[in-house]
């Protein structure tokens, strides 16, 4: 009969060691109890960049990156984008299962009553400069939040944790409208919570003179499901950033603000904005199999392409994919999409690619769907933001919910100076 366990040998003393192996693991602190003596600190794993360690347990989204499976709560991401709203996803990634239609209506009530920011907030924002980056503004604001909402600090107070959730998946589109507005010079719009939460979006992003603002049904759902798309993705770098924030037992804001922050970069949510930078660089069909070459000699990455966990096509990428032609059809085909299906068609059939297993990720063509609709690069990751809004606040619960959570402290392999004396300044050469 097998046993659940890892036998291993340390060749250092000849000792051996019987280590239990749970759900596909092994317990690092474990591997503490493997010493050459004594004062022998004992075994750690080392492991930059978290390539192969699990740092938690969780029962919200699974990924299988080598058959390009994505789930949240068990539900396939292709039937939620199908069939499911960005609030109903939102509360079936907060709690664990799909809500009812009182439950569903009850949340949505909840959400849109929380849509308004303090008029302080717009008197802030009117401080950045006029170019200002619209995710620095929304990672400010977000910090800025806690300020404002100071019982927040009772993360551990159930009530008051759903409450600032509210404000958090509320709150996201309104800040993000504003910096959009923002960048254009253009006075804020206040929500309208007659409009569905995509559909209030677009009237605080786009309305001008009208009195009442219509979304076009198409966009309105489209965004809906770009929301959807991005709403959770596991341990990836910013839920990380927001559990790891989380516990210290900072508050949600200062901790979703830090999740902002790791999303900005452009390995991670700012790789929408970087991709349609590299398509316009690119600027024609015909230069595509210069720039592949230039990328396979290390002069640049394919943005949008490549994945830590998907080893297979990102599911999200084929729903974006087919979501661009129903956006294209109603605004007008973005004539950026032609040099993204060569670029994928070539690099498909690279062996560069091939051998690394790199596919388009969600963001190659995110982004094409977002300027279509008329928004700027740099509005992209923003919009990022609010669909992870719901999955960071889940993550962050979670992470306070686990009795086997502690502040997060990684270990480090010192390899600096050993112990010297302070010399004076005149005495150093
Ligand atoms: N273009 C060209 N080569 C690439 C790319 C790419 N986009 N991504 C990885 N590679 C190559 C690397 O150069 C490396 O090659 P080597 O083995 O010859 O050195 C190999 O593939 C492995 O790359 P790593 O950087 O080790 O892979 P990692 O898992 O650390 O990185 C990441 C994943 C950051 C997503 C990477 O693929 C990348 O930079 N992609 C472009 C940025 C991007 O699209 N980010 C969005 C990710 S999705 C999201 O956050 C929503």
């Amino acid at each position: 009969m097998p046993k659940d366990t890892l036998t291993v040998t340390d060749n250092r003393t000849g000792k051996t060691y019987e280590l239990p192996i749970e759900n596909g693991t092994i317990r690092g602190m474990d591997l503490r109890q493997i010493k050459v003596d004594d004062d022998d600190f004992g075994l750690m794993s080392y492991d930059p960049a978290f390539g192969n360690t699990a740092s938690t347990k969780s029962n919200i989204t699974f990924i299988d990156g080598e058959k390009g499976i994505l789930r949240y709560r068990g539900y396939p991401i292709e039937q939620l984008a199908e069939r499911s709203s960005f609030l109903e996803t939102a509360y079936l990634i907060i709690n664990g299962e799909l809500p009812n239609r009182s439950q569903l209506e009850m949340f949505t009530h909840n959400i849109t009553y929380h849509t308004m920011l303090h008029e302080n907030v717009r008197k802030f924002h009117d401080r950045f400069r006029y170019d200002a980056h619209p995710m620095g503004i929304l990672i400010s604001t977000v910090a800025a939040l806690s300020t404002f909402y100071p019982e927040a600090k009772n993360i551990f107070d159930k009530e008051s944790r759903r409450t600032q959730m509210y404000r958090l998946i509320a709150k996201m589109p309104t800040i993000a409208a504003w910096c959009f507005r923002h960048r254009r010079g253009l006075p804020v719009v206040q929500p309208d919570n007659d409009l569905s939460y995509s559909g209030n979006f677009m009237s605080m992003l786009f309305r001008m003179a009208e009195s009442r603002y219509t979304p076009n049904p198409t966009i309105e759902r489209a965004l809906d499901v770009l929301f959807i798309l991005h709403a959770d993705h596991e341990q990836n770098c910013s839920a990380n950033a927001m559990r790891s924030v989380g516990s210290s037992q900072a508050d949600p804001y200062s901790a979703l603000a830090a999740a902002a922050a790791a999303l900005y970069g452009p390995l991670h949510g700012g790789a929408n904005e970087s991709a349609i930078r590299m398509l316009n660089q690119i600027g024609h069909v015909k230069h595509v199999p210069d720039f592949v070459k230039s990328v396979k000699a290390g002069e640049g990455r394919l943005m949008g392409f490549g994945h830590r966990v998907y080893k297979n096509y990102d599911p999200r990428a084929k729903v974006i994919k087919k979501l661009a032609y129903e956006v294209f059809d109603v605004v007008g085909k973005n004539p950026l999409i032609d040099i993204a299906l060569e670029l994928e068609r070539i690099a498909l059939q690279d062996d560069y690619f091939i051998q690394r297993k790199l596919y388009p990720n969600v963001d190659f063509y995110s982004g094409i769907i977002y300027q279509a609709m008329g928004l700027p690069m740099d509005v992209f990751p923003v919009l990022f933001a609010i669909g992870r809004t719901a999955g960071w606040l889940a993550q962050w619960e979670e992470m306070l919910e686990d009795d086997e959570q502690r502040i997060a402290r990684p270990r480090q392999v010192y390899l600096g100076a050993d112990k010297r004396d302070y010399i004076a300044i005149s005495d150093r050469s």
